[in-house]
């Protein structure tokens, strides 16, 4: 693959910032004055997605420049390199083929020669007939009882893809079945999520990519003992732990029958999986059929990604403006404000999509980058954020880009409640964009000492996606679009999206530190003055 110059090197970014000086403080209200045409315009639809992103601080001529600097990235090259299976996570030397999870059958996708697709597939067919036995009660448990409770255990990629997924598609879930998640080392998660649940109908899925993450293994060895102190015998954890992993051995070490256990593979990254084994609690909780119309949206965004040319492509769009307001407008985070309950967990599950994948510091060949890269990416769901942290973006001095996600039809459809959410969605873009002058406030009679608490200044730029219905397929479209949209980041900064070592000191020293917490003699503690202080208080406090 060839390698593009240095990001500020790139002829494109010299020109955006010559551009950014020029046009970025021209207002929304003019934008839109020049251009009646420009609401409808700056509009994409594909895959049944709807893009309106009219509202960015954007010419033509920034679309152009951004487009150029695409290309200058090598944006093509990289696309094509990733759905070939070639190694483009370094750090790591592995491919990263998501793609090839929902891959139809028959495709072909090699990795090392070899065509990864037929297995996929064959996994899927043995969760499929898992998530059958489970969904029809013919799974029986040690006791004789059906499972009716399913537990995930995991963390991160194997926590966060399944209980979002699991809460934005309950609509289409088993009802008769309970679905809980464990992810935090915490032992309140795993008494909370067991509390009132009979061990004799409750499944355990150990979901872990590593199958060693200490939360993971810790949750996992409470659930067994919790399981055997109520069922007694070992035996019983073959009908009641079922795991996900692409570690064999440490599962059979922990006990678990291999029949129960449904593998992916390295190219997966953690944060990647909700659509590999990992997402086997959304197959029992929506059936194999609806699993598979979540893959075929996942696909139909990956196609269009793979081939629409640039200026009309989703992700490569969405990607480009948010390195236009991180890069030339210092904008810090971006807010995914879903204007759906369902949708609840999105903004969290984007969190490690996003900032995992991009929250990097140096380049792919390891230089100190010398511009922002990935965002804080946050949110709730609307309206409740509007009644908290609204007031902020659009009156504080920080600038918030923003994506509104809609749905033209509710899924539950209940008097004028879904216009009234459909409004504020149109609303806030709309109070965000073009705010109220201050000549408007005075016209309204309001006193002259208030005038400058009630201008709204605008100008804060949002895109509004709007879908038709929050179906599984739509779900795998709105994912696979942020998972191509973080792709064009990473290409763009030259950072590598697909590894996570910044996690990693965090962990070696909290191992360390927990052998101290738990010695039995007060330990020789050579951390800084601060953690020795913090130790030596929580061991004297623990034993008060
Ligand atoms: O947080 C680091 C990380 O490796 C994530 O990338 C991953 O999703 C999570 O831990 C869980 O890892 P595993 O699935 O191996 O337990």
């Amino acid at each position: 693959m060839t390698t593009p110059a240095p990001l500020t090197e790139r002829p494109a970014w010299a020109a955006l910032r010559a551009h950014h000086a020029e046009v970025g403080g021209r207002h929304l209200r003019e934008l839109f004055a020049d251009d009646p045409d420009r609401g409808t315009r700056l509009t994409l639809e594909a895959a049944g997605i709807y893009l309106d992103y009219s509202k960015n601080r954007i010419t033509d001529e920034t679309l152009r420049l951004l487009l150029q600097l695409a290309e200058e990235s090598g944006l093509r090259e990289r696309i094509d390199a990733m759905f070939a299976g070639e190694k483009i996570n370094t750090t790591e030397d592995r491919a990263v083929l998501h793609v090839a999870l929902r891959a139809p059958s028959g495709t072909r996708i090699t990795v090392d020669g070899v065509d990864v697709v037929p297995a996929v597939h064959e996994v899927l067919g043995r969760m499929a007939e898992f998530a059958e036995r489970i969904r029809s009660g013919r799974w029986i448990g040690h006791t004789g009882k059906p499972i009716r409770t399913i537990v995930n255990i995991g963390i991160g990629g194997s926590d966060l893809g399944p209980v979002m997924a699991y809460e934005a598609l309950r609509h289409y879930s088993h009802r008769d079945l309970t679905f809980r998640f464990v992810s935090n080392v915490d032992g309140t998660d795993f008494a909370e999520a067991t509390r009132d649940l009979d061990p004799a109908e409750t499944l355990f899925i150990v979901s872990s990519k590593t199958f060693t993450t200490l939360e993971t293994m810790t949750n996992a060895q409470t659930a067994r003992d919790w399981l055997l102190d109520a069922l007694g015998d070992r035996s019983a954890v073959a009908k009641h732990f079922a795991a996900v992993s692409t570690n064999a051995d440490a599962v059979s070490e922990f006990g678990i029958d291999v029949m129960n256990m449904f593998g992916f593979w390295d190219w997966v990254g953690g944060r990647y999986s909700m659509d590999s084994a990992i997402g086997l609690s959304t197959m029992i909780a929506i059936g194999p059929d609806a699993f598979g119309e979540l893959l075929a949206g996942f696909h139909e965004l990956d196609e269009h990604f793979r081939t629409a040319p640039f200026e009309a492509n989703l992700p490569v769009l969405l990607g480009l403006l948010t390195v236009w307001y991180a890069d030339f407008f210092d904008a810090q985070t971006q807010a995914v404000l879903p204007y759906d309950q369902y949708l609840k967990r999105f903004p969290a599950y984007l969190q490690q999509l996003t900032m995992e994948s991009n929250g990097k510091h140096v380049t792919l060949a390891g230089e100190t980058v010398d511009y922002a890269t990935g965002p804080v990416y946050w949110g709730e769901p609307g309206t409740n954020g509007q009644h908290s942290f609204y007031q902020l973006i659009h009156q504080g001095t920080l600038l918030i880009p923003v994506d509104f996600l809609g749905f033209a039809q509710s899924l539950n459809p209940l008097g004028e409640h879904h216009d009234l959410l459909t409004a504020n969605v149109f609303a806030q873009g709309e109070a965000l964009a073009f705010g109220k002058t201050a000549e408007q406030v005075r016209d309204e009679g309001t006193d002259a000492d208030l005038v400058p608490h009630r201008v709204f200044e605008g100008n804060r730029p949002s895109n509004t996606l709007l879908l038709d219905r929050l179906t599984p397929h739509a779900l795998g479209t709105l994912v696979a679009l942020y998972e191509h949209s973080v792709f064009t980041q990473g290409t763009i900064w030259s950072v590598n999206s697909f590894d996570q070592w910044g996690v990693e000191l965090g962990k070696v020293l909290a191992k360390k530190v927990a052998g101290e917490l738990s010695a039995a003699d007060d330990p020789d503690l050579a951390h800084d003055s601060s953690t020795n202080a913090l130790i030596t208080r929580y061991r004297a406090a623990r034993r008060s």
